[in-house]
């Protein structure tokens, strides 16, 4: 019987090089889209497919990752006397439950897949989620890991989320190949890392979000640098695709790439016009800006 997914694993040791100065002191898990960290959204979306522990892999300077899961007493109570019941209860809703959570951390930001191996004895011997806080995956249907965790529970295995990028940008992503590249779900016959120009198997990118079998720590822990003099996630999953069955899962919603300058703001104009309360005025600000 395949075992349930309980755990997820965040990886929030990175340095954020792409948007310096901003995140010089501020982790950039932890920017805004419009009034959520980014991280948020993504523990969102992990409690919405039904996890239950959030595994977040920290670094130095990111303490404050901690605090915002954790509870604020002086603002609770601030909030209660001040009567702001509404502002309590929502951040009573976000607040996971007591002991649903660890952290640790990974000493040095050697790469992806080291983040993750940093998180082997807190996961264990079970299948897991893996969400990379930094992508958002942002649709009016079920969330991404949700509809992952519906595929896993029919076909075991490991999963990848995937979505269509253009041709020519396809050396930037790590693509796949699958067996059939219009179904939902589909087997991964090949995986590679930002392939040369013309050579990819597929437009179909990986976007981070995963469903990993506990095998891959045993990869993880002998895997040596790759690309980029990082310890790349995509290395050990193509090794442990020799030995076990993966899947992709198309994503059919809109993906930002939050890390990203552009994918930021992109981001934060989605989802403030997707808002009931924001989206009338904010629409009426963005069209009276274009038409300058
Ligand atoms: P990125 O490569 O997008 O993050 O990793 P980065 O290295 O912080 O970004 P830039 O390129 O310098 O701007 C995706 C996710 O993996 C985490 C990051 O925090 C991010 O959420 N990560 C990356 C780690 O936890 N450890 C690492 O060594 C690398």
């Amino acid at each position: 019987m395949t075992k349930r997914i309980r755990k997820a694993v965040f990886p929030v040791a990175g340095l954020g090089t792409r948007f310096l100065p901003a995140t010089k002191a501020i982790p950039k898990e932890m920017l805004t889209i419009v009034d959520r960290p980014v991280v948020q959204h993504v523990v969102d979306e992990a409690r919405a497919a039904g996890i239950e522990h959030f595994v977040f892999v920290t670094g130095r300077n990111k303490a404050v990752i901690e605090d915002h899961f954790d509870m604020a007493y002086e603002l609770d109570d601030t909030l209660g006397r001040r009567g702001k019941l509404k502002e309590l209860e929502a951040l009573k809703a976000d607040l996971p439950a007591a002991g649903a959570t660890s952290f640790t951390r990974q000493q040095a930001p050697l790469g992806l897949g080291h983040a993750v191996w940093c998180a082997r004895d807190i996961i264990g011997d079970e299948p897991f989620a893996l969400l990379l806080p930094d992508m958002l995956h942002h649709t009016f249907g079920k969330g991404c890991l949700a509809e992952m965790i519906d595929a896993f529970e029919k076909h075991g295995g490991n999963h990848i989320a995937v979505a269509p990028v253009p041709e020519d940008q396809t050396h930037q992503y790590g693509i796949v190949g699958v067996e059939d590249v219009k179904a939902k779900v589909s087997r991964i016959t090949k995986m590679v890392e930002k392939p040369a120009r013309g050579t990819a198997p597929s437009n179909l990118h990986i976007t981070g979000r995963y469903i990993l079998q506990p095998t891959i720590f045993n990869l993880l822990a002998n895997q040596e640098t790759g690309a980029g003099g990082e310890i790349q996630l995509t290395d050990s999953m193509i090794a442990l695709s020799h030995q076990e069955r993966f899947h992709a899962v198309r994503f059919d919603g809109d993906i930002y790439d939050t890390g990203s300058k552009i994918g930021f703001l992109t981001a934060n104009l989605a989802y403030g016009l997707s808002r009931g309360d924001l989206g009338p005025q904010l629409r009426a600000e963005v069209e009276r800006l274009l038409e300058r």
